[in-house]
């Protein structure tokens, strides 16, 4: 009976020392949860000398890799931000970007970089905010039998984002697909835009593909028939990627050359469209994100 009686104190002090440690880890736990959950804001640079500089710029930074994908993880006044260095094109930019979804959740995306000019009114040093980013590498040929040659002018565009069925027999996939620039990174873009001195702001429309396109009648064709004002090889392959995990998304781009006015190509761009870049994600922390 005494011995019951004892048996009976023990579990009870034992049962009350597991209440009282189950609450002081579910405390800890909660403080940690809210400190990692904070949502990253991802800056996409392709180049070294399209993401270092951005990097450099950031405190308390780690570096982080998965294959060739680099992330440098770090904050900006006090809140967390990621430099991706996606590498170079369309296949880098989407695997880095599912990637980055994946590992970071992050609140919002932005890729930047170089690109050429499609707009003769654009000049060296303009950048442009990605009101659209679309796909100009996807195409469907016409239907020319051999011998019959090659001509470009009537390929149309392709939308394989249409259905799930066959792009190629399906004529709701005759058209180019424009993914449409986030609002509120937007309006931050907008709100400093005169941060930027080298050059103008404007919003246009972002065409990509892993094609440097040299030919100015070509460019020209793209111009009159997608409204590209700038070309460039990463910015629709993050926006698809963005946009099938639901995450908001602006490519922002300054124009390093311009072949249809005779803008030489200046390496010197790639780092002034980060000066402006990192004014926009201030901005955007500022106006849309809590600390
Ligand atoms: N055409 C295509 N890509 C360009 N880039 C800069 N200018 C152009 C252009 N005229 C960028 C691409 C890629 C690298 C080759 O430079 O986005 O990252």
């Amino acid at each position: 009976m005494k011995q019951n009686l004892f048996t009976k104190q023990v579990a009870i002090i034992a049962a009350l020392f597991l209440i009282l440690l189950a609450g002081c880890s579910s405390k800890a736990e909660s403080q940690t949860t809210e400190e990692e959950t904070a949502q990253p804001i991802l800056v996409q640079g392709p180049m070294p000398i399209e993401a270092e500089n951005f990097a450099e710029k950031l405190s308390d930074v780690e570096e982080e890799t998965s294959g060739t994908f680099v992330f440098y993880k770090g904050t900006l006044d006090g809140y967390p931000v990621i430099v991706a260095k996606t590498g170079k094109g369309m296949e880098n930019t989407a695997a880095a970007t599912a990637v980055a979804i994946e590992r970071y959740n992050p609140a919002a995306i932005i890729n930047q970089g170089t690109s050429g000019g499609h707009d003769p009114n654009l000049n060296v040093f303009d950048i442009v905010l990605g009101e659209k980013t679309t796909n100009i590498g996807s195409l469907k040929t016409g239907d020319r039998a051999d011998g019959e040659g090659i001509e470009p002018t009537n390929w149309i565009p392709m939308d394989l984002m249409a259905s799930e069925g066959s792009a190629g027999e399906d004529p709701n996939a005759e058209k180019a697909r424009f993914y449409e620039g986030d609002e509120e990174l937007l309006e931050a873009a907008k709100a400093v835009k005169d941060v930027h001195t080298e050059g103008k702001v404007v919003e246009g429309t972002i065409g990509s593909a892993d094609v440097w396109n040299n030919e100015v009648d070509r460019i020209q064709w793209f111009h009159e028939n997608y409204g590209t004002s700038v070309e460039e090889m990463e910015g629709a392959a993050g926006a698809q990627i963005a946009k099938a995990y639901d995450v908001p998304f602006l490519g922002i781009r300054i124009l390093s050359n311009n072949k249809t006015n005779g803008g030489q190509y200046n390496p010197e761009t790639a780092s002034s469209n980060q000066e402006y870049v990192f004014e926009v994600v201030k901005e955007y922390i500022s106006s849309n994100l809590e600390k």
